[in-house]
């Protein structure tokens, strides 16, 4: 097992990871097209490369988690003029239930506090229960002000994050 910093070369078993673990998590939330869609959106070479390069000066923290030398899991925090956002962090889904989310969160907060953030916002779908309920066990709390009502995404922090006020 390993947890390292994600680099250019991660992109093609990240975007099979993020196809998996999306399929699973959302079956019956999203349609399979948009799904498909916005992996493949996402985990382009220019968008990937963005982030890596965007990690060099503190506004990303991405690490990935290797099983046998396979990408099975990501973290990813943005920081943007101060606050900090968790903006994905999943599994295989053969991986799920074994403790390895808690170990890779705990590894990306553990880097976000060296850095000198004490804490996060982040969404959740209201209908990923597993999400919601991974989130509430460790200690998040509800900012319902912050809720996307539109997208169906409702907001916890955990610690004490910075608000930045626009
Ligand atoms: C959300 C997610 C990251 C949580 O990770 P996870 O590994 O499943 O969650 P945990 O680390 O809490 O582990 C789950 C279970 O394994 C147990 N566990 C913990 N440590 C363990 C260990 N060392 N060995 C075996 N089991 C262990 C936990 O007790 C927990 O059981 P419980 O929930 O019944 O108490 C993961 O489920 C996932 O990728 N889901 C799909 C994507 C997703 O929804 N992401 C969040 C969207 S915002």
């Amino acid at each position: 097992m390993e947890i390292r910093p994600a680099v250019a070369e991660d992109l093609a078993e990240l975007r099979a990871l993020a196809l998996a673990a999306w399929q699973e998590t959302y079956r019956g939330i999203y349609s399979a097209g948009y799904i498909r869609e916005f992996v493949e959106q996402v985990y382009t070479a220019d968008f990937h490369a963005d982030v890596i390069q965007q990690m060099a000066s503190g506004e990303h923290f991405i690490n990935v988690l290797l099983l046998q030398g396979v990408v099975s899991g990501i973290v990813d925090f943005e920081n943007f003029g101060g606050e900090v956002n968790l903006m994905r962090v999943y599994l295989h889904p053969d991986l799920v239930g074994q403790g390895w989310g808690t170990r890779l969160l705990d590894y990306g907060e553990e880097e976000l506090r060296g850095h000198g953030h004490d804490g996060y916002f982040l969404q959740v779908h209201a209908r990923n229960h597993r999400g919601i309920r991974f989130y509430e066990k460790r200690g998040g709390v509800r900012v319902p002000d912050r809720d996307d009502a539109h997208e169906e995404e409702l907001c916890y922090r955990m610690g004490s994050p910075a608000i930045v006020f626009p």
